[in-house]
């Protein structure tokens, strides 16, 4: 294949995107640059002081990882000193993250997951870093706040993921498709391996981390059940694989069809609306989803069209091939339907 670089896909394939223009084009430069360090860093973290925990607990309420540290510190040192960004917000930070003043800023919004998958980093298993940018639609008269941020997924300009596993993949789009792109370690760029990518509209596999059995309500066992069952359009039940890394099981549902699902559980009281967050998790991948022919819905709406209320909003995810997505949906409706004439 013809060695096409980010930038000049960028260029030649998107230039009818609202995204395609030259503070874009650094932002996502600058953004390939953090993943090829973060990249060298999981690659040889078995080699560094980076494996293990730090022994924090984040505004997740969930144990830190070394790594997860690391990836973050990279994202924000790199990213600050772009000169494209008004703000970013990330998985392991509370509040925004402001430029300072010595840099210069731009028009964007970056959030981003700097490491997903982090509990999986030890057993050397996929993790990657998830990313959303948003244009800033507030003056620049206005100060930047968590408000600039609480936006459906809808007016996300691009979105994306890196996939640190066998091999370094970055995997965008700009709303013209998904492409996917593959590092040559031996000459340090991304080269087009995946143009434009096509969620196969019905596939064989659902993924869900089914010891949540026991918290879930009656109409999700319903539709793990419809999956695990022969009596789904298949004839025989689909095969269950799950990562326990979103990117990695996101990725593979991206490319041989099927679904991903983080239902909502009642496992833990403070995280009544599922785990998986909407700005930094499903959000980028409902738009992904999207552009390559597939849904992403939390039971019930739309990903994209969900607002967040808080920088770290939880959502319940189904995400995936549109044949498995809207029989979930209606799976749910059916409840929800019973529920109001009981
Ligand atoms: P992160 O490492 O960024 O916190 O994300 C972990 C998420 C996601 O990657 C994965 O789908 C999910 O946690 C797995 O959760 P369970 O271990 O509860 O299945
Ligand atoms: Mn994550
Ligand atoms: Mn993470």
């Amino acid at each position: 294949m013809r060695q096409v670089t980010v930038t000049e896909h960028l260029l030649l394939h998107q230039t009818q995107s609202p995204a395609a223009t030259g503070q874009f084009t650094r932002l996502l430069y600058d953004l390939i640059l953090s993943a090829k360090i973060v990249s060298r860093n999981v690659n040889n973290a078995g080699l560094l002081d980076v494996l293990g925990a730090t022994g924090g607990i984040n505004v997740q309420g969930e144990a830190v990882q070394k790594l997860d540290e690391l990836a973050n510190k990279t994202l924000i040192h790199r990213m600050e000193r772009a000169g494209v960004l008004c703000a970013m917000a990330s998985e392991e930070n509370a509040d925004i993250i402001r430029i300072p003043d010595r840099f210069a800023k731009g028009d964007y919004l970056l959030i981003f997951d700097p490491l997903d998958g982090s509990s999986n980093i030890d057993a050397n298993i996929n993790v990657g870093t998830i990313f959303s940018i948003f244009r800033r639609e507030r003056p620049e008269s206005v100060d930047v706040s968590a408000e600039d941020f609480l936006r459906p997924g809808v007016e996300q300009v691009a979105a994306g993921y890196f996939l640190y596993g066998p091999s370094t993949m970055l995997v965008y789009t700009t709303g013209q498709g998904v492409h996917g792109f593959t590092l040559d370690p031996t000459v340090g760029e991304f080269l087009l391996s995946h143009p434009d990518i096509r969620i196969p509209s019905q596939g064989k596999i659902y993924s869900v981390n089914e010891s949540n059995w026991h918290y879930w309500d009656e109409a999700t066992r319903e539709v793990v059940e419809y999956f695990k069952g022969a009596n789904n359009e298949l004839g025989r039940p689909y095969s269950l694989r799950y990562v326990g890394s979103l990117v990695a099981d996101f990725h593979r549902s991206l490319l041989y069809g099927g679904v991903f699902l983080y239902p909502m559980d009642y496992k833990h009281p403070d995280k009544p609306r599922g785990k998986l967050r909407l700005l930094c998790e499903a959000s980028p991948l409902a738009f992904l989803a999207e552009q390559a022919g597939g849904l992403a819905s939390d039971g019930t709406r739309r990903i994209l069209d969900i607002t967040p209320k808080t920088l770290h909003d939880r959502v319940p995810l189904f995400i995936g091939s549109p044949s498995e997505v809207s029989r979930i949906i209606s799976i749910y409706q059916t409840h929800r339907e019973k529920a109001s004439h009981a």
